[in-house]
């Protein structure tokens, strides 16, 4: 191993279906990188043992996810704004042996949005849980002028208070629906983003089909399956859909941005996906 090799890695538990390994070395490779990604369990109690033997190696970078990305927090040097914002991280950073904390979730969830040149102006929004990816979400959208309101809906409603005050902190209207009325909010909505797991086990959409206009858009961050119960929902009613890998994908390219200061090369990235999952139809 040459002193330019650089080693990346996530951390979580489970970590098993984590993409994110697959993604980086095939831009790794065909930029003909020095470096190498792997991802490690790391147990919801081993996480300050870990992280310092990650400054033992001098790990050059790593990505965190669930369980890590609000504890992680206790154990970097420095956070940047967004993560102060989001209460979260998901990319750390090795600045010169300072463990530097980032969340690139914010924006992997807008660049979908943006490409797709959506207008925000006088929009409602439904977001469909209240956990750190919804954190991220909200921020996310605080950076786009003129929403009108986000209706939250979460199953426990303590977390939909939590997101509802720190949607208000941003500057933006917060209601909390409650299960009565969420089919009828969903159909008012002019963007609905499911933030919950459900669909990763091809469970029931928390949305139905005849709850979701035609002039709808419908983002599903969960990116396994590719098609959710949701998307299909959504495609049924004839709404227009953004897919849970585009998020992955983008989120990926930020931190790899962050950790090598270039572009990574998507197409790799996306090949090695789509050789998994099947092209998107
Ligand atoms: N595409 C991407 O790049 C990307 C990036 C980040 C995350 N994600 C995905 O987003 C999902 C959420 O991640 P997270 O970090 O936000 O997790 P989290 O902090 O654990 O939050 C999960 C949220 O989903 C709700 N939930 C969980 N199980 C549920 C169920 N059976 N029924 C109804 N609600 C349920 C939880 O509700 P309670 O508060 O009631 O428990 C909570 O609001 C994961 O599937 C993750 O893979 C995707």
């Amino acid at each position: 191993m040459n002193a330019d090799f650089k080693t990346y890695c996530i951390i979580g538990d489970p970590i098993d279906h984590s993409l994110s390994p697959a993604i980086h070395n095939a831009a790794f490779n065909t930029l003909g990188l020095n470096c190498s990604y792997i991802a490690f369990r790391v147990q919801e109690g081993q996480l300050k043992n870990s992280i310092d033997s990650l400054r033992s190696i001098n790990i050059a970078g790593f990505n965190v996810t669930m369980p890590h990305k609000v504890k992680v927090l206790n154990h970097v040097d420095r956070c940047d704004k967004t993560v102060q914002l989001v209460g979260a991280a998901n990319t750390v950073n090795n600045e010169k042996g300072k463990f530097c904390a980032y969340n690139t979730d914010v924006p992997g969830f807008i660049r979908p949005l943006r490409k797709r040149k959506i207008g925000f102006n006088g929009i409602e929004v439904m977001i469909l849980g209240a956990g750190g990816a919804a954190r991220a979400v909200v921020v996310a959208l605080s950076g786009e002028k003129g929403i009108a309101n986000i209706n939250i809906f979460n199953r426990n409603t303590d977390r939909s208070t939590d997101l509802a005050n720190l949607v208000k902190k941003l500057g933006l209207n917060a209601s909390i629906i409650s299960n009565d009325d969420v089919q009828k909010i969903a159909y008012k909505s002019d963007l609905i983003i499911n933030t919950t797991p459900l669909g990763m086990s091809n469970e029931k959409s928390l949305i139905k089909s005849a709850s979701i206009s035609k002039d709808s858009i419908v983002y599903d961050i969960v990116y396994m399956p590719i098609n959710t119960k949701l998307i299909e929902n959504a495609k049924t009613a004839g709404a227009q859909v953004v897919y849970g890998y585009e998020m992955l994908l983008e989120q990926a390219t930020a931190s790899f941005k962050i950790w090598l200061k270039m572009d990574p090369p998507i197409d790799s990235m996306k090949k090695v996906l789509f050789g998994m999952f099947g092209e998107p139809t």
